[in-house]
């Protein structure tokens, strides 16, 4: 399908405020339609994310026979097929741009009795896949790969129990681990070096999976049957990034961000903001099915640069196009280690951004695991590119905003994979975008 591209027109921003709210979490809406699918009996799912990867996932439950029911754009019912349910596709599985998509599937695959083929997008395809397929296959799967890389070719194996210690602090790795666990002869476990986003722990724990963890370890322990789920998804935080990003250079009065997922593998970016001198409040903290939900309340503040590294870069993974951006306008030096999975994202986020942010008249120096910025810099209006990188598009957007004269943004349909109403969002808190 050839869609028309979008281009994305920023004016100098200033005095941003109000109240807004931020899709569904991605995560957790690709786990809710996945886990739905594998449930027995009817899975209801509110604040699910109506956006390109997730829409995605919704086609990939339909085409292994799941019938999922799209009330309106964020309400599903899912009429779960139990976990040997699933029936074999029509053709290849078309995972477009998604890359949690395509890492937690083949592990569902991996344990089907019949064969599946996986591909996506141009962009897809040049993602690493020997992530997943190297521990699927130490299980027994059966999986060809093409160079590493999609299409993947799954066939009918049986699944052992193993242990994985795992060599990248990755969700999407331990995720597929654990969905291929539930198929297995007997328990599985990873090992994390990292505190990865745990949405399928708490996800498999929350339809009767049994799952422990202790310490680093995490163990899934095969069962006939999963419940359904009855899940209303929380506001992103990956997408609640770019607002706060925002407010902070540029808010007039307080920025509240309403309904967002604050799960502790997911704050990094509150935590990292909040070194470089952010006042970010978390208030009306509650619980709802499983994971933590507050508001966040964001002022305006005089940023200075920070050194992030450790657990920092995991729990943070899809906010440095984001806060790199940030660290152009803050104080002094932030220098950023240990992030080198930002390389193999949608796009090589460390060059990219780089690259996009110098047309912006931005000093950026790339170092293979990180970057380092010293600031406050100077922008100017230019035209950048999205590279069909949604987080990427969206950050240039921001920078936008502290820009001098107007910044254009081509290449920009793809915050649609993540944030849809974007531009109408930064709008509604007074932005000039359009
Ligand atoms: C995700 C995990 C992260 C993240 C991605 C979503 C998930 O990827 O970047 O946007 O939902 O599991 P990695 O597991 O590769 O770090």
């Amino acid at each position: 399908m050839i869609t028309a591209d979008i281009t994305a027109h920023v004016g100098p921003g200033g005095a941003l405020s109000g109240t807004i709210r931020v899709p569904g979490d991605k995560s957790i809406s690709h786990r809710a339609l996945i886990l739905g699918a594998l449930g027995d009996g009817v899975t209801q799912v509110r604040g699910f994310l109506p956006a390109g990867d997730t829409l995605a996932t919704l086609r990939a439950m339909r085409a292994l026979g799941v019938t999922v029911e799209q009330h309106d754009a964020a309400t599903l019912t899912v009429h779960g097929r139990g976990l040997h349910g699933l029936v074999p596709p029509d053709g290849p599985i078309d995972c477009v741009n998604a890359g949690t998509l395509i890492r937690l599937l083949v592990g569902v695959m991996a344990g089907q009795p019949f064969p599946s083929v996986l591909d996506g997008s141009e962009q897809l395809r040049r993602r690493p896949m020997r992530r997943v397929t190297d521990p699927l296959r130490q299980m027994g799967a059966q999986i060809e790969d093409t160079d590493g890389k999609a299409p993947l070719h799954i066939s009918p194996a049986s699944l052992h129990s193993f242990t994985y210690p795992m060599p990248v602090a990755s969700a999407q790795v331990k995720s597929c681990v654990l969905l291929a666990g539930l198929f297995a002869d007997g328990p599985v476990t990873v090992i994390e070096p990292g505190p990865a986003r745990d949405h399928t722990e708490r996800m498999l724990r929350s339809v009767g999976a049994n799952v422990t963890v202790e310490g680093p370890r995490v163990t899934v322990t095969p069962r006939s049957t999963l419940a359904p789920l009855d899940l209303t998804i929380p506001g992103d935080m990956s997408s609640a990034a770019f607002p706060l990003v925002a407010a902070l250079l540029a808010a007039g009065d307080a920025v509240r961000i309403e309904n967002v997922g604050v799960n502790p593998t997911r704050t990094g970016i509150v935590d990292i903001l909040r070194l470089m001198g952010a006042e970010i409040e978390l208030v009306n903290e509650r619980d709802e099915a499983g994971e933590p939900v507050a508001d966040l309340v964001v002022r305006r503040a005089a940023l200075r640069g920070a050194a992030i590294g450790g657990d920092l870069i995991v729990r943070a993974i899809d906010e440095f196009p984001a806060l790199m951006v940030a660290a152009t306008q803050a104080e002094g030096e932030t220098l950023v280690t240990g992030a080198q999975e930002l390389r193999v994202k949608e796009t090589d986020r460390i060059a990219v951004m780089a690259a996009e942010l110098r047309k912006l008249g931005a000093e950026i120096e790339e170092r293979p695991d990180g970057f380092r910025v010293v600031g406050p810099q100077k922008l100017r209006g230019a035209t950048a590119h999205g590279h069909d990188d949604h987080r990427v598009a969206m950050s240039l957007v921001v920078a936008g905003l502290v820009a001098e004269g107007e910044t254009v943004v081509d290449d920009a349909r793809c915050m649609d994979d993540s944030f849809p109403g974007f531009v109408e969002t930064l709008r509604a808190l007074g932005a000039d975008v359009s």
